[in-house]
């Protein structure tokens, strides 16, 4: 049985709650799950300028409001990434034609980063459809367990870096073991996936940054640091805008190689990697189709609601995560110059999925839906639909225009349920049929 991550990744000494396998054991002191009980509020207008004046124009969103809004997200929470950039070497390290039993072409492959004589690596490893006629699209996302927990095939190699201690997957002394090979398979559904034509490109999150509060003194933050700069400044990155920067090498790697089509590549995370996602879709605009799965607070989920985790209390369990600048709106969520639905537009117009699980109330469903609402009027200002309704809908109905939600049954994970929406959004947008690829669909 899966742990959940709520419980496992969890900064022990401060949960007072453990949520196994989506069952809430008990929950922590002061967090609100009663509707009645959400604050009146007021979201900050993405169609308002600081300065008071309106939006007026696709060119004024594009030129003024939208870098506007985007200085805040770096400046108030997720912290500015390097503006200089690494040296990129990339080095296939494995490629097997006949993976999956035959159905995919399977690549490692070495992303070196480096940077002020300081070096990072990740593997990175690529499923594409074997029948592809032509470059294919792929959907990318860092995974939580090692690339070897994607799948059960021996062949792939487990990870070396530093995970999360995990008795359940044989993990002790935060090294991963076979144990845990496959144990994330019912998250990556590959086979369906390469059958619809799609390929799939994963990295390790701790390839880019460990998930721990180490004073940044792994992952990438020290190959930018200046001379005797020890951590971040207090508007610069934390550890999600770390896993951000880690999904555009990604990207550039996935644009590098000419069996992908880098015009069409989904970003995709689930929560905190969902976070992470939407920060990395925001920076980087390659990235043509954006996914939230379970994001919930700082991914889609509007703060000022404060139903579920709460900006304090993410800003506590995971001090690593944003910048020390966030942490001043710890209880004061009515302070924050900015709301997710900010985020959100950020995306636009290009086509953004959020996605909810009825029994995540952690991640708050409705704040995640509300907020993919209130991103609408900048598609509309864009020509684009949005969502198309300010109305949530029941579980499983999902809604599909330039913004898609669902919300489906079940607990804090990703299924192939999600997957099977996410695939339907991208045919929509990308109109990927079998003649496209030559892939049996
Ligand atoms: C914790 C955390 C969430 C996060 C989740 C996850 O529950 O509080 O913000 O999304 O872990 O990454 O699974």
């Amino acid at each position: 049985m899966l742990i959940d991550y709520q419980m496992m990744q969890m900064n022990m000494a401060t949960a007072t709650l453990l949520l196994v396998t989506g069952v809430a054991a008990a929950q922590p002191a002061g967090i609100n799950y009663d509707e009645s009980k959400v604050p009146a509020y007021k979201l900050p207008d993405n169609l308002v300028m600081a300065s008071g004046r309106p939006v007026a124009s696709a060119s004024d969103w594009t030129k003024r409001r939208r870098p506007e809004i985007l200085r805040l997200f770096e400046s108030q929470m997720f912290g500015r990434s390097p503006s200089a950039s690494a040296k990129l070497d990339f080095e296939l390290l494995a490629r097997n034609d006949k993976a999956l039993a035959g159905q995919a072409i399977r690549k490692i492959v070495s992303i070196e980063m480096s940077h002020n004589g300081r070096k990072l690596k990740a593997e990175l490893m690529l499923h594409l459809p074997a029948g592809a006629i032509g470059p294919v699209p792929v959907f990318l996302g860092l995974n939580f367990n090692g690339n070897h927990a994607v799948h059960p095939d021996p062949s792939i190699p487990i990870t070396k870096q530093w995970v999360r201690n995990n008795p359940d997957l044989g993990i002790t002394g935060n090294r991963s073991t076979e144990r845990s090979r496959g144990s994330a398979a019912s998250r990556w559904p590959l086979a369906e996936i390469l059958a619809r034509g799609y390929g799939v490109a994963t990295i390790y999150y701790g390839d880019i940054d460990p998930d721990f509060d180490d004073g940044f003194q792994n992952g990438p933050h020290p190959l930018f640091y200046k001379p005797g700069q020890t951590r971040p400044g207090p508007e610069e990155w934390g550890t999600i805008g770390a896993w951000a920067w880690g999904l555009s090498r990604a990207m550039d790697y996935l644009a590098s190689d000419k069996d992908v089509d880098a015009r069409r590549v989904a970003v995709m995370g689930h929560s905190r990697l969902g976070k992470a996602a939407l920060w990395a879709g925001a920076l980087d605009e390659r990235f043509a189709i954006v996914i939230s799965n379970d994001s919930g607070c700082g991914g889609a989920a509007l703060s000022r609601r404060q139903f579920g985790e709460t900006v304090e209390r993410i800003n506590t369990a995971f001090p690593h995560w944003f910048s020390d600048t966030f942490k001043q709106y710890n209880g004061k969520e009515d302070d924050l110059p900015l709301d997710q639905h900010m985020l959100l537009a950020l995306i636009a117009p290009r086509p953004l999925y959020v996605a909810s699980a009825q029994e995540d109330q952690w991640a708050d469903p409705r704040g995640e839906f509300l907020s993919a609402v209130h991103a609408g009027p900048v598609y509309q200002l864009l020509g684009k639909q949005g969502l198309g309704t300010s109305e949530m809908p029941a579980v499983h109905q999902p809604i599909m225009k330039t913004i898609g939600y669902h919300i489906r049954e079940g607990k804090h994970d990703v299924t192939l349920y999600d997957w099977q929406r996410y695939m339907d959004f991208a045919d929509l947008h990308w109109r990927v049929s079998k003649s496209t690829f030559g892939v049996k669909k």
